[in-house]
């Protein structure tokens, strides 16, 4: 049994430091993607408050495709530059949406969501997926969790 207690009260850098270990600890000795990617978005689920939408797509013959996620069903085929995880996929860049209805061509799979953080996943410099977390709240991202994704997507590189 894996039981994971994440106490929302620690300061942002040492929830994702708890987050990468977890999820570090989880995916060391699986060689299977889909595996880790499923395990992983169930840690940024619990992990992270105030979250509507935690997950993958990944880059499949030049689109993006739903991967594992938590929460309600999504869109399952993004073409790379549409959206926000097009966005990302297509610049290679984070994309930290404090206001979802302020980005233009944003794709909106739960109306409930108003701010996203999308970061993309790179093995040897190509965007092989990216991690999409979307949140109720206006403004939910900010600095430290883009960094905070970057690393938990550094560390998966080699891992999904
Ligand atoms: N809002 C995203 C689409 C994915 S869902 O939010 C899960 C976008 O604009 O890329």
């Amino acid at each position: 049994m894996y039981d994971f207690r994440p106490d929302a009260a620690l300061p942002k850098a040492e929830l994702y430091r708890q987050l990468i270990a977890a999820a570090a600890a989880l995916t060391e000795a699986e060689r299977d993607g889909i595996a880790n990617m499923a395990n992983v978005a169930a840690l940024m689920w619990e992990y992270l408050p105030d979250l509507n939408w935690a997950g993958f797509y990944r880059v499949v013959d030049g689109e993006l495709v739903l991967g594992p996620f938590a929460g309600r069903p999504a869109c399952i085929r993004i073409p790379l530059g549409q959206g926000v995880c097009g966005a990302a996929a297509a610049s290679g860049a984070t994309q930290l949406v404090p206001d979802v209805h302020a980005f233009p061509g944003h794709i909106a799979c739960d109306a409930a969501s108003r701010s996203e953080l999308v970061v993309p996943v790179a093995r040897d410099r190509v965007v092989i997926a990216v991690i999409d977390l979307d949140s109720p709240l206006l403004a939910r991202f900010d600095s430290e969790d883009a960094a905070g994704v970057e690393a938990l997507a550094a560390m998966l590189a080699t891992r999904i």
